[in-house]
């Protein structure tokens, strides 16, 4: 694939991942391809607009990638749609399991109810309850469990095994990452211009396919992750080229994790661009500023983007950037928390 690093598709990493499965392939172009003409009947293309208004404020040509446009409210439906697609008859039969903070949990409902398959999702117990019942809506069985993603992870992965259940790993999923890879191919469609795209990293699955798309298709373009400062164990272990946790604390659930995933890290380390923390002040300020500006509904973790240029307004100043809003899935009491006092109109 144009632009990537010499050593190709299957480059070298770590021949592990958590538990004691094989390392699978690493996703390229050719899958992401795959994964759209995969999706195209269920999912349609998101749209990527500009507000003069945050050009001005941001001194930029932006654009946002609306993935809260998306039927759950998140990019990652791209991702479970493509891999329930591909599932065999045996999983399909067996049911799937997968542990979320709400939208990784909601592609995976999504698309099992498409396929007809039985779907169990793990949320931590203060789970937002705006995704809590949108699962249950899609026909999940839900399990709470313990006080964030990682406890609810590691109860889902004791719970399929037992269950004989498909496990679905929030990152260490090929499918996943070439699945949500194709909102980066829209972005490059919409517009060719793009000097940069910033997306908003959890466990990576959304950096890393975006990664693939912008080194395979125009490789100049830049691809900067951006996470939270309270909750940068994916940030420290793509700096130091190993996996390591880190305290998770942030209010953006869908940035919240203790634990980095191997797969988008092995990706993300051969072709991000740059990483970028915030502060929890900015992401913040972020999401007023997005719902202000763009009229939409945005959850912390979709506004990351906006923070990263918010945070460092001269790396991107006069640049053609796109930002990745991850997602729209604010719940009401994050809404009050981010206005405590409505201070006029
Ligand atoms: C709204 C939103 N943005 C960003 C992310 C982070 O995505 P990833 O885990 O692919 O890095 C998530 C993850 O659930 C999310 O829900």
């Amino acid at each position: 694939m144009a632009g990537q690093p010499s050593s190709g598709h299957g480059w070298p990493g770590t021949p592990v991942i958590q538990g004691n499965m094989t390392a699978p392939d690493l996703p390229d172009l050719a899958d992401v391809l795959a994964a759209r003409a995969r999706i195209a009947p269920y999912l349609r293309p998101t749209p990527l607009h500009g507000y003069p208004a945050l050009d001005a404020l941001t001194g930029t040509r932006l654009r946002v990638k609306h993935e809260n446009h998306q039927p759950v409210g998140a990019f990652k439906v791209r991702g479970g749609v493509n891999l329930v697609s591909r599932l065999g008859t045996d999983e399909r039969q067996r049911g799937v399991a997968s542990a979320s903070t709400g939208n990784h949990g909601q592609s995976i409902a999504y698309a099992a109810n498409l396929f007809g398959v039985r779907a169990t999702i793990f949320v931590p117990e203060d789970a937002n309850p705006v995704k809590v019942e949108s699962m249950r809506a899609l026909g999940a069985d839900i399990v709470f469990h313990g006080r964030d993603f990682d406890d609810a992870r590691e109860r889902c992965e004791k719970v399929s095994a037992a269950e004989g259940y498909r496990y679905v790993h929030s990152g260490n999923e090929p499918l996943l990452i070439s699945g949500v890879g194709t909102y980066a191919l829209e972005i490059l469609e919409d517009w060719p211009e793009a000097e940069v795209i910033v997306v908003p990293v959890g466990g990576g699955s959304g950096a890393a396919g975006t990664a693939i798309v912008a080194r395979a298709v125009r490789p100049s373009i830049e691809v900067i992750g951006v996470q939270s400062e309270a909750a940068p164990a994916a940030f420290r272990s793509w700096q130091a080229g190993e996996l390591v946790t880190a305290a998770n604390t942030t209010f953006a659930e869908g940035l919240a994790t203790r634990t980095a995933f191997d797969l988008p890290q092995r990706i993300m380390r051969e072709l991000l661009t740059d990483f970028v923390l915030v502060s929890e002040e900015t992401l913040a300020e972020a999401a007023r500023t997005m719902i202000e500006k763009t009229r939409n509904l945005v959850e912390p973790a979709g506004a990351a983007a906006l923070a990263a240029v918010l945070a460092d307004p001269a790396r991107f100043a006069g640049r053609s950037v796109a930002i990745v809003c991850s997602g729209g899935n604010i719940s009401p009491a994050q809404l009050t928390a981010l206005w405590p006092a409505h201070r006029g109109p």
